[in-house]
């Protein structure tokens, strides 16, 4: 007996001093606009939650959720003042209703043993997790405006809800700044089952990863805009995914066993398809009847509905690999298939229709990872570390209350964690800097539910004279990694001259630094002096408010930077009022979105969206090796009143566009933001991309097929000597022209017909 006493609580103890960093740290984090005493952490079992697998832990859980009880549910916009990080120690859950996470919310659970959160056999709600409850006929949010929440680190289990009963896991309808990563999605394999892990019907992602799906009707049914989703695995589903509508969508490392059919685009049917098109790479499908199936056939309607790539795909025991309507569109076995598309093709001439073979991309081996897939890593969650091996920003003296500047603070912070080989945790907050911070080699930092670190000040005023508010390597030629997660950059007031993150960093070739959910928000929100009582849209009006002024630039890769990895980071100057009870548009003009000039390049940007940007949003100039999946753009929704030539000047030395030479000649509203531009540079690898221009002067007419897709005449453009660019799966909405090349327009939106933009499968420059 007394062997036993001393057994056991020599194993609590060890259990005890392994729990997750993130649950022992003292927790500080601040919300400046939320009240006194608001805590932006909570654990689930201070609320009471027992984790037990006994107890009905729904009332605890929806407490944590809720407190104080005005967060942001039903009938609010959205918000960026009240945040959350809700915690699940290690435990079983038992949920008897769905759990509803307020705008602005993470969810993380122990990722040394994620908690299970397990539905009662009489479970209520769509989802045991809703991320947008139907509270109405609508959903309670705008799912294209649901921003900045996450969840990761759990396992959803419905196999005590019947399995003829419905049932689903996580309703997810959201849209940029989102995530579930280290998911496991447990459901009835009973041939009855109607269970459905992953059930999403519509929003503007993303990214998602590291997710697995056991048995259940369908393990993801997911309609959205576009998505990357990066490590899938699917087993003993009836059908892994079903594709309920979507313009653009990248699965990488596809992993699909023993389904009855792996990815289903058949929605609508032949004569009005839903889904635009999907691209998978990196994937293997095994003991599955069917691979995909989709409802294209000759004739059928939008014209390049339902296209595909298909790239580095293994099959095993797949007897067809792609099925239509009328049969076989390609045979499976047990094969690699190294490339296959259908669709509309330019190479470099077209279109052309496509259905067969593809030379698949030749990928530089500097690009790849393992086995000659493209090196990706997920989210480091340092799950190893104690405690103490984490700084504090708060701790070490930063405010983090959008008034006091935290320069100094943050960089001591910032020093010390580096040289103390520690990760820097920056307790939630909005930290207002004055002069740039200095980001050494070794840095590690970590947010908390999205903290922000805003430019602010005199520094940051000059257009003329930029500076940057994130310097990552202070100079050119330092060499290091350094890895970035969970936090913003913005800027508070005017900040015509801030460059939000400056890399300069090379990192050694095999350890390539990373940024993980982290993004930039110029205006739109409390503190940022960019709100609708600052800055309120004013159709019509060609005057620039000078106030108004957002950034110079989001993000800067120069020349001596190589090897950075960038997933789900959405860099956005703001359209609307996050706070504002209708999401009032706003006019906040920046200048430039991400520029990347390295000349060594080696850079892997996944789910990564560049939004309302004044000269472009991507351009990448004289760099080379860039691998990229579902790239996402917006021109801002005031162009062309006024239009991209004003305020911000050319500058030559960052190769700016220059709309007054470039235009002339061009009909319609030449002078507007590029989505992505591509100059003097080689080995690009796009796999999906969506440009879109919606608006002109905040008015959605001109992005129709009635009215000629006319918001702008060109989006992507690539110039100069570039070479061996290659693009799956392009998307334009609202621009006549979807590609040029040198000012020459490639491909046209009408010879393109999608289900609301126009597609070309492949591109090639030749
Ligand atoms: C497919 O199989 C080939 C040969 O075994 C291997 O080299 C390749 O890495 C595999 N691809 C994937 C995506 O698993
Ligand atoms: C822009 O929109 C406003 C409001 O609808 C309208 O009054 C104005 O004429 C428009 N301007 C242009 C140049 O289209």
């Amino acid at each position: 007996m007394r062997f036993q006493t001393f057994l056991l609580a020599t194993i609590s103890l060890a259990v005890s001093i392994n729990a997750y960093w993130l649950e022992d740290i003292t927790h500080q984090g601040v919300a400046p606009f939320a009240g006194s005493g608001y805590s932006v952490f909570r654990n689930v079992k201070d609320f009471g939650a027992k984790g037990d697998g006994v107890t009905d832990d729904t009332a605890a859980i929806t407490a944590a959720l809720n407190t104080p009880d005005n967060r942001c549910l039903q009938g609010c916009a959205s918000t960026t003042t009240k945040p959350a990080v809700v915690y699940f120690p290690s435990g079983t859950y038992i949920i008897s209703s769905s759990l509803v996470p307020p705008y602005f919310t993470q969810l993380v659970g122990d990722p040394n043993d994620r908690p299970v959160l397990k539905a009662t056999s009489g479970f209520q709600g769509f989802g045991l997790i809703d991320g947008n409850p139907y509270y109405t006929e609508n959903l309670n949010w705008v799912s294209t405006n649901v921003f900045y929440r996450q969840m990761r680190n759990f396992v959803i289990d419905t196999t005590g809800i019947a399995p003829a009963t419905a049932a689903t896991g996580i309703h997810w309808p959201t849209s940029q700044a989102t995530s579930l990563i280290n998911i496991e999605f447990n459901m009835p394999t009973d041939a009855s089952t109607v269970h459905v892990g992953l059930f999403i019907e519509s929003g503007s992602g993303g990214f998602m990863s590291d997710l697995t799906f056991n048995g259940g009707a369908t393990g993801a049914s997911m309609g959205n805009q576009q998505y990357t989703m990066r490590n899938l695995v699917f087993n003993n589903c009836q059908t892994a995914i079903i594709q309920l509508w979507n313009w653009g969508w990248t699965y990488i490392n596809l992993q699909i066993n023993n389904c009855q059919k792996g990815i289903d685009i058949t929605a609508g049917g032949s004569d009005s398809l839903d889904v635009g098109s999907i691209t998978v790479i990196d994937s293997t499908f095994k003991d599955t009847p069917v691979g995909i199936t989709t409802a294209f056939e000759s004739g059928s309607s939008p014209a390049t509905a339902a296209s595909i790539i298909l790239e580095n795909i293994n099959l095993s025991n797949v007897p067809v690999a792609v099925q239509g309507p009328s049969g076989t569109l390609l045979a499976g076995g047990s094969a690699t298939i190294a490339g296959w598309g259908s669709g509309h093709q330019y190479t470099p001439d077209g279109p052309n229709t496509l259905q067969g073979t593809i030379t698949p991309n030749t990928r530089p081996t500097s690009l790849l990872g393992d086995n000659g897939n493209y090196y990706a890593r997920s989210k480091p969650q340092y799950e190893n570390l104690a405690a103490s091996d984490i700084v504090s920003a708060r701790s070490s003296g930063a405010k983090g209350d959008a008034s006091t500047d935290d320069t100094a603070a943050l960089q001591s912070a910032i020093n010390s964690a580096a040289s103390g080989g520690k990760v820097l945790f920056l307790d939630h907050g909005i930290y207002k800097v004055t002069s740039t911070l200095s980001i050494p080699a070794n840095s590690k930092i970590v947010g908390e539910g999205y903290p922000i670190i805003v430019a602010s000040g005199a520094t940051f005023g000059d257009m003329n004279n930029p500076k940057p508010l994130l310097q990552v390597g202070a100079k050119s030629g330092d060499a290091g990694q350094v890895e970035f997660s969970d936090f913003v950059v913005g800027t508070q007031g005017p900040a015509p001259g801030a460059t939000l993150i400056e890399w300069n960093l090379a990192a050694p070739a095999g350890t390539p630094s990373g940024m993980w959910d982290v993004h930039a928000r110029v205006g739109g929100f409390q503190g940022s002096q960019f709100t609708v009582a600052e800055c309120l849209k004013q159709p019509g009006s060609g005057t620039i408010n000078s106030n108004c002024i957002g950034a110079y630039m989001l993000m800067h890769i120069t020349a001596s930077a190589t090897n950075l990895y960038m997933e789900n980071t959405w860099l956005w100057t703001a359209d609307h009022d996050i706070e504002d009870s209708t999401n009032t548009q706003i006019t906040v003009y920046s200048g430039r979105g991400l520029l990347i000039e390295s000349t060594v390049g080696n850079f892997w940007l996944l789910g990564t969206a560049v939004e309302h940007n004044h000269l472009y949003n991507y351009q990448l100039a004289g760099t080379k090796n860039v691998f990229a999946s579902m790239l996402q753009t917006e021109t801002p929704y005031y162009q062309p009143t006024p239009n991209a030539i004003e305020p911000f000047p050319v500058v030559t030395a960052l190769q700016d566009p220059d709309f007054t030479s470039s235009c002339d000649g061009v009909t319609g509203n030449c002078a507007n933001s590029w989505g992505l531009r591509i100059v003097d540079s080689t080995d690009v690898f796009i796999y999906g991309a969506g440009h879109y221009s919606f608006f002109n002067n905040y008015s959605t007419t001109c992005s129709t097929v009635d009215a000629g897709e006319n918001c702008q005449s060109r989006i992507v453009s690539i110039e100069g000597s570039s070479s061996n660019i290659n693009v799956y799966a392009l998307n334009t909405i609202g621009s006549l022209s979807m590609l040029d090349h040198d000012g020459t327009s490639v491909a046209k939106w009408q010879d393109n017909v999608n289900v609301f933009p126009s597609n070309v499968i492949l591109y090639r420059t030749g």
